[in-house]
């Protein structure tokens, strides 16, 4: 008699390391907020929680390696807000996130910053938007291509403003960070994981936060929104989702281990430092990313549509 057999292969979860898919470029943003989590994961799930960066298309492709992989908790994805603007950007996709994915709970939710090289010469972002509309109009503005939230970020820029931008895609906004430093592109609008030190490194020059508020560790960045661009707000949400199947028992457990790491203080610490605070227990859970997914997929394809996106 063979009955005890499957609720035993369910209990030993896991039983083996488990991936955790990150569709950018590792050294990148979303690939830092994803190695701190699954350190502390891998403590508390006494299995190896190992990352794979995927990198292209925005996260599009990476992303959708999740939605076809076996939905048994071994492979997750961690990525943030542009996973709701897929479905709009990329209609011929083979996967449609709002139902391929299925949810564990959100992470963290990261401001960004809009910076130049650090020998771009407007000084505070009125001269940069002075510039932008004179002598340095198609500037170049490194993203992570076309959805991925760098790239979102500069699309409500030039709504904001008329500025245009030359975009210039890479496989993550880590390799883009190279090359602003590197001074072979002139701006990004990327996320404090990747900026902070940057900035405090005088790497880069700040121009301004894209939160309401000015952020702690960047005290003399103004906001976008204090700065002429009236309303300008967009933070990285970040989440851990698996492919759709994943048993119910698997979600909670991964769920579970997701707030334990996120009460971690050396995570705490580390985000901190970057700029950025985990979320609350509740909402690392499947019932609050559903919701925020759900209405951020609305939200974005509203945006995007009434942008000439479709
Ligand atoms: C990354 O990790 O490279 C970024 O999160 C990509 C992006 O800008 O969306």
């Amino acid at each position: 008699v063979a009955f005890a057999a499957p609720a035993f292969a369910q209990d030993a979860y896991p039983s083996k390391p488990v991936t955790i898919l990150v569709p950018a470029a590792a050294g990148g943003p979303s690939d830092t907020v994803a190695r701190l989590v699954a350190e502390a994961m891998t403590r508390d799930l006494g299995q190896q929680v190992l990352i794979e960066n995927v990198g292209g298309a925005g996260g599009s492709l990476g992303a959708g390696q999740v939605a076809q992989a076996t939905p048994d908790g071994y492979t997750l994805l961690l990525y943030h807000v542009a996973t709701s603007t897929f479905g709009a950007l990329y209609p011929e996709l083979a996967y449609k996130p709002g139902e391929a994915f299925s949810s564990v709970g959100l992470v963290t939710d990261v401001p960004m910053t809009l910076v130049g090289r650090k020998d771009l010469e407007p000084a505070d972002i009125g001269a940069l938007m002075t510039w932008l509309k004179g002598d340095g109009a198609g500037a170049t503005f490194g993203t992570a291509g076309v959805g991925a939230v760098s790239d979102l970020c500069g699309r409500l820029l030039t709504e904001a403003s008329g500025v245009e931008l030359t975009v210039v895609p890479y496989k993550g906004t880590g390799p883009a960070m190279t090359d602003l430093v590197g001074g072979q592109i002139d701006l990004m609008c990327d996320q404090t994981t990747n900026t902070a030190n940057q900035i405090k490194a005088g790497e880069i020059k700040p121009y301004g936060v894209t939160t309401k508020e000015p952020i702690a560790i960047l005290p003399d960045v103004p906001t976008l929104a204090s700065s002429g661009l009236d309303g300008f707000e967009i933070t990285a949400w970040h989440a851990i989702w698996a492919p759709t199947g994943t048993p119910e028992p698997i979600r909670q457990r991964l769920s579970a281990s997701l707030q334990k790491a996120l009460t971690d203080p050396v995570v705490i610490e580390r985000f901190a430092g970057l700029g950025t605070v985990p979320v609350a227990a509740a909402q690392a859970t499947p019932a609050a990313l559903d919701e925020r997914f759900q209405s951020e997929i609305e939200r974005w394809s509203k945006l995007l549509a009434d942008a000439g996106e479709k």
